[in-house]
């Protein structure tokens, strides 16, 4: 209710600037969309799904993804080396399935969020099966493929 409240009032917002907008000049133009931004920074216009995460678990989170942005700069490093085999050792151990990351993956109560998230490991545990091939042109298209969940999984949900 009070998202479809916040909903209706963006929408009136945006239908008495139209005119506003019609004659805007390309610097006010750059000012809306800056006070757009600004409003998503402060969560009033996030339409992200939120987890419910408690401060423990957010922590928890963000820990285990710097350490997911982490591996895939490393694995990065190794490609530019040459380095396959360490960087399949590195998706797999620090990006795959393992049975620690299912554990953590399996406390979210958002189901679908759950699903995303076993299928991203998934895919990492695939980049490590290509890297050990030796491809540096496959392996960046499965590197591509794993970081699509990455981007897909931000833009849907915040903690
Ligand atoms: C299944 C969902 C999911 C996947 C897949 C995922 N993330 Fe995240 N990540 C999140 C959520 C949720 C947050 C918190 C975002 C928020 O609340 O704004 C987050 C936050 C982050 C942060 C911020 C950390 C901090 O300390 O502020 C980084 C960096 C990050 N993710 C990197 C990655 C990288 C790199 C990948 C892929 C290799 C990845 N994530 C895959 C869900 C995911």
């Amino acid at each position: 209710m009070k998202q479809s409240i916040t909903l209706f009032g963006l929408l009136w917002m945006i239908a008495i600037s139209a005119p506003i907008h019609a004659q805007a000049t390309e610097h006010n133009m750059e000012e809306m969309n800056h006070h757009m931004m600004m409003q998503s920074k402060d969560g009033v216009s996030d339409k992200r799904i939120s987890l419910q995460l408690n401060p423990q678990q957010k922590q928890h989170q963000l820990a285990n993804m710097r350490s997911h942005v982490q591996a895939v700069q490393e694995i990065i490093g190794m490609l530019s080396q040459g380095k396959f085999n360490h960087a399949s050792t590195i998706a797999h151990n620090k990006l795959g399935l393992t049975p620690e990351m299912k554990k953590m993956c399996n406390m979210f109560d958002n189901a679908n969020f759950r699903k995303v998230g076993l299928a991203f490991h998934q895919s990492a545990d695939e980049l490590g099966d290509v890297l050990k091939k030796g491809s540096l042109k496959q392996s960046l298209r499965a590197l591509h493929n794993t970081m699509n969940y990455c981007v897909q999984c931000h833009a849907t949900y915040r903690q």
